[in-house]
């Protein structure tokens, strides 16, 4: 299945049913975010919760690098389309629409957990200081030229970074390519590649940006007619059932986090024998979000 670097998807058959497999990348270290059996532990702990995930089905530790991690899960029916980036209509506009909003009422169920009701209490807390951190250590590792100028945003963010919320479970990448759906209904949330302990502006910040048109600035069926990034941030304020204080800076760490994501994407890209052209074409849009990040954390 189409998708990411840091685990690879299968579609299998397992026991008879159809079943979708997580496996760590072969050859290196299953850390952090290529750490899959830690998504699957999420994603057994919200089973029984009103946010949907697959089932998991079954884990294999693998021996670790030759023979990686990997588990087993449901697969489940329905289409992930991230509707400003992708240049696919599935389906109208008008469900398009309605996914949306669902999301944001499903992205405020994620927050309303309580982490100590889903025995998460002994997990490590990231606070928004530490988000900065960490994607300052990405983009030291990549080409300075792709991303001129990220020091100073870094140090803006770092001088308006508000008090934290109390920590809930955080997905990190929460946005409609991350959720299979089935008409409007949301059918599973995926890709807990980078869940944590920490402020839930971090994905409501997030969800906004990949809300927002102006953000990539694709093309796609869906540009001009999606909620807009108000209502949809009124909506999840209303289903959280809270204000949701200084969200133009989550906003502003989302436009950082998300150069500092592509910059990876585009360094990994250029290694490759035949990189790929469409990787290299959101350069421009490294800039353009470092840009946004500024204005926003100004
Ligand atoms: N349990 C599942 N059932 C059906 N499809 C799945 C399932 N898990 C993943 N997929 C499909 O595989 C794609 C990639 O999975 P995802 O977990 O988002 O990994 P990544 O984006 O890191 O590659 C998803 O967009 C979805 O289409
Ligand atoms: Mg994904």
């Amino acid at each position: 299945l189409r998708g990411g670097a840091s685990s690879l998807t299968y579609a299998a058959e397992w026991r008879g049913q159809p079943v979708a497999v997580k496996v760590a990348p072969p050859g290196l270290s299953p850390t952090r975010n290529r750490d899959v059996l830690r998504q699957a532990r999420i994603m057994r702990l919200l089973a029984d919760t009103d946010v949907p995930v697959p089932e998991v089905l079954w884990e294999d530790p693998g021996r670790p690098p030759e023979r990686p991690p990997l588990f087993v899960m449901s697969f489940v029916d329905g289409t992930s389309v991230e509707p400003l980036f992708d240049d696919r209509a599935e389906a109208t506009t008008q469900i398009m629409a309605e996914r949306l909003r669902a999301a944001a009422r499903l992205m405020a169920t994620l927050h309303g957990l309580a982490p100590g009701a889903l025995r998460l209490s002994d997990e490590p807390v990231g606070a928004p200081r530490a988000e900065i951190e960490r994607w300052c250590r990405v983009l030291r590792t990549v080409d300075p030229p792709l991303v001129a100028g990220w020091e100073d945003v870094a140090a803006a963010l770092r001088a308006a970074t508000p008090t934290p919320l109390e920590p809930v479970v955080v997905h990190g990448d929460f946005r409609l390519g991350n959720l299979l759906a089935t008409g409007a209904t949301i059918k599973a949330v995926l890709d807990w590649e980078i869940w944590s302990l920490g402020d839930p502006r971090v994905d409501v910040g997030w969800f906004l940006l990949n809300a927002d048109p102006d953000s990539y600035g694709r093309t796609t069926p869906y540009t001009g007619r999606t909620p807009s990034v108000e209502e949809l941030a009124r909506l999840y304020a209303r289903s959280a059932g809270r204000a949701v204080a200084d969200l133009r800076w989550f906003q502003a760490l989302a436009a950082f986090k998300s150069a500092a994501t592509w910059s990876l994407i585009v360094k990994h890209n250029r290694r490759r024998t035949v990189p790929d052209a469409a990787v290299e074409a959101m350069v421009p849009a490294l800039g353009r979000l470092l840009e946004l990040a500024a204005r926003l954390s100004a």
